[in-house]
């Protein structure tokens, strides 16, 4: 990393005493980071951490394999960063710069302090409190992630334009999906308003639609085959109802391991979700 010059000096990280009691004044962490001395983000149970870790070996070492093995000198995009857990491993894969925004103001601190405490060249990144589909976003960038944010708009054909129009070799979409085999997009009810930006009603995808969302603004989208090795924390993947899509306006890597449509599969996951809802 290059020696951080004085206008972007790298600030000492704090104490573990101050980065524990400002790790504690966050009501909740989604993630798990662990720093010097033991400190670590309390996050609810187990399944959690085995969700992340699960699907960073679902799309993020696909997306870091179709990229040659590292994502070196790259510019990233990280789409509702939340606090920074997808742009700090963009960063460790080699990324030269990440710019992280988000919706909640809150976020955005969680993602600096993270940043702050692992003593992270603030010139590597930059994390903005902003609506991504309002937003200024006149930089290029190589790669952009756009994970958990698709369902939680109103207005996915915007989101599209916009990160079509950032001129990226690679979009990973992670996104909830309808199940049907059709192409269309579901109006769904956000649980918590301040999840989404457009209010509680939103519209998610499904499979089809997502391909051909991609497809419109040229991007050809591959549903990744899921490969996760313990399903502890991800029910929403298990039963069809999310799956990653690794997207690029040139063909597809012919490696990259396809999730195909399965419509028995998914009768048989409705099936299943309407027999324990019961
Ligand atoms: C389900 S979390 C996903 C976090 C992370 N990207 C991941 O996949 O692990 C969705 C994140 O997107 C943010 N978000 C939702 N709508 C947004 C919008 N229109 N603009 C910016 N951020 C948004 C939320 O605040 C939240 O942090």
């Amino acid at each position: 990393m290059a020696a951080p010059t004085s206008a972007t000096a790298t600030k000492p990280p704090p104490n573990s005493h101050d980065l524990q009691e400002r790790i504690d004044a966050f009501p909740r962490w989604h993630y798990r980071f662990e720093f010097d001395d033991g400190v670590t983000t309390p996050v609810p149970d187990w399944s959690r951490v085995n969700r992340h870790e699960q699907r960073r070996r679902y799309f993020f070492d696909a997306l870091v394999a179709i990229m040659g093995g590292s994502l070196r000198g790259r510019r990233v995009l990280d789409l509702g960063c939340n606090a920074g857990f997808w742009s700090l491993l963009a960063l460790e894969a080699g990324a030269g710069f990440v710019l992280g925004i988000d919706s909640q103001q809150t976020y955005i601190d969680q993602a600096n302090l993270v940043f702050e405490a692992k003593g992270i060249d603030p010139a590597s990144h930059r994390f903005e409190h902003a609506n991504v589909l309002e937003c200024d976003l006149d930089e290029d960038f190589d790669i952009v992630l756009c994970l958990g944010v698709m369902e939680h708009v109103a207005r996915p054909f915007e989101l599209l334009e916009r990160i079509a129009n950032v001129g990226a070799k690679v979009v990973v979409i992670d996104t909830a999906l309808s199940r049907a085999s059709s192409s269309f997009f579901e109006v769904s009810t956000l649980a918590e308003a301040r999840d989404g930006v457009d209010g509680k009603l939103v519209l998610v995808p499904t499979r089809q639609a997502v391909i051909e969302l991609a497809a419109r603004f040229g991007l050809q989208a591959v549903p990744l085959a899921r490969n996760m090795s313990d399903w502890s924390g991800l029910e929403d993947y298990r039963s069809l109802r999310r799956l990653a899509f690794i997207c690029s306006p040139e063909a597809p890597s012919p490696t990259l391991p396809v999730e195909r449509a399965s419509p028995i599969a998914a009768r048989w996951a409705t099936m299943v979700d309407y027999a324990r809802h019961r």
